[in-house]
């Protein structure tokens, strides 16, 4: 079968060459050039594990293409998946934007029967609206279906989450659709993945729950943290001890900087607006919002208390992207905390195994010290933070650390390290939660 997938992102070129490994044929189409070009030439536009490996398996086999001709694409494919960005308009809305003018070039390119399979995280109702706007303009006899089927990948496992999903949800009022979707998907069915098959606003909303839902744990377990540095309890403890309650599991109960990455923040604002515009506010899902917000800035109070003053004082980061193995910083806790380090008058070194480029195209390299790695970093610096927990900052050499800092102090704002031990080095460890 002949798909076309329009966005090269995150999301729809996992998902496009996930697909051409199924077996489809798969022409992935974006309107920028140079990442086309870049595509054709064997570079992948951003990091993410296994990704390189996974298209050069299927250009080489033939299932995989790359074009800016929507055009042609479209003409060839009885499938066309949307998986555009859909941001956050600044006002906590979502920008459709990108959505309506690929709503509006395939109104105007479609000839004949075509599913459109919305990937993009919409909010409720964009689905049907699409259908509409492209049905509108088409030829009487011609028709077109629309599904919805969110992706739930995680940028950094997106691979394994696309092959071997815990659900795959398929919204649509038409079963020949999902007939068609279940076929392309069939090597899901092969290894028993769960099928969700609804409507297109049951589809719109369960992706905008689930999100909420991932958010809501992670603000929660960062304030019963606070909670903990209050009354003398340890975090971690409390957070495993909840975890091995099947009914709450050990997932997303882990305490830091706050949410951060393309998603969380914008599709728990989004989900927030809904319930506001529809009459039916989700109260948990504001105070998810605020709790998150005030979490960055409680770890910059953090940094300021541990240090005195933060004026004139040389600052180490560890880790820039919002979570480890991405090179994506949209939305990062070390941009809010960066940025304000560098207001209150710090030096910054910092170091990310990928994210160091994405970094630099939002700060520039203005006062920033962009290092090879850790030690690089410590050196000289009076305190190191870690703000992502990649793996290689899991097992640094802590001694040395220690005699390369100015001030052996570590904000450890992803508890990756144990007090006990970094107390024996005499290095000052602040972390997150672990008031014991
Ligand atoms: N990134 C994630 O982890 C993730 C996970 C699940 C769902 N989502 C959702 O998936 C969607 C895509 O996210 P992403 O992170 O891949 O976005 P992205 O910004 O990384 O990529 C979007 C791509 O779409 C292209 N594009 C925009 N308009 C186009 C047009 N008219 N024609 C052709 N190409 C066009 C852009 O050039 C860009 O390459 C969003 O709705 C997001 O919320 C993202």
């Amino acid at each position: 079968m002949n798909l076309t997938m329009i966005g090269t992102g995150y999301v729809g070129l996992v998902s496009g060459a996930g697909l051409a490994d199924f077996g489809m044929n798969v022409i992935c189409v974006d309107k920028e050039e140079q990442r086309i070009r870049k595509l054709l030439t064997g570079h992948i536009p951003f990091y993410e594990p296994g990704l390189e490996e996974l298209v050069t398996r299927n250009v080489k086999n033939g299932r995989l293409t790359f074009t800016t001709d929507l055009r042609m694409a479209v003409k060839r494919s009885l499938v066309i998946f949307i998986a555009v960005g859909t941001p956050d308009n600044g006002r906590g809305e979502t920008d459709l934007s990108q959505v309506k003018e690929v709503a509006g070039d395939l109104s105007q390119l479609i000839d004949d029967y075509k599913v459109v399979v919305m990937k993009s995280t919409v909010p409720v109702g964009t689905n049907r609206w699409i259908k509409e706007a492209i049905q509108k303009s088409l030829r009487k006899n011609i028709s077109v279906d629309v599904v919805s089927n969110p992706e739930f990948l995680r940028e950094g496992s997106a691979i394994e989450d696309f092959m071997r999903p815990n659900r795959v949800v398929l919204g649509s009022d038409n079963v020949n659709a999902l007939a068609i979707l279940k076929d392309i998907y069939r090597s899901l069915y092969l290894i028993e993945t769960p099928f969700v098959l609804t409507n297109l606003e049951t589809a719109e909303l369960i992706k905008y729950a689930s999100n909420a839902f991932l958010a809501t744990k992670i603000s929660f377990i960062n304030e019963v943290a606070n909670l903990c540095e209050k009354v003398g309890a340890d975090v971690h403890q409390v957070a495993k001890a909840m975890g091995l309650d099947k009914r709450i599991g050990p997932k997303f109960l882990h305490p830091g900087p706050g949410f951060g990455g393309s998603c969380f923040p914008k599709d728990t604002a989004a989900f927030a607006h809904l319930g506001e515009a529809t009459g039916s506010p989700l109260r948990i899902v504001e105070s998810v919002i605020s709790v998150n917000t005030e979490q960055r800035t409680k770890m910059i109070e953090k940094i300021e208390t541990g240090l005195g003053s933060i004026a004139e004082k040389t600052i180490g980061v560890l880790g820039l992207s919002f979570k480890p193995n991405t090179d994506d910083v949209r939305e990062s806790p070390a941009l809010d905390i960066v940025r304000s380090l560098l207001e209150k008058g710090a030096e910054i070194k910092a170091y990310d195994p990928a994210g160091i480029e994405e970094f630099k195209r939002i700060f520039g390299d203005q006062k920033i010290c962009y290092c090879r790695d850790a030690y690089s970093v410590a050196k000289g610096a009076h305190a190191l933070v870690i703000l992502t927990e990649w793996n290689e900052f899991r097992n640094l050499d802590l001694q040395k650390i220690t005699t390369l800092l100015a001030q052996p102090v570590i904000f450890d704002l992803r508890n990756i390290y144990d007090p006990a031990k970094t107390a024996e080095l005499g290095l000052t460890h602040i972390g997150v939660g672990r008031g014991a």
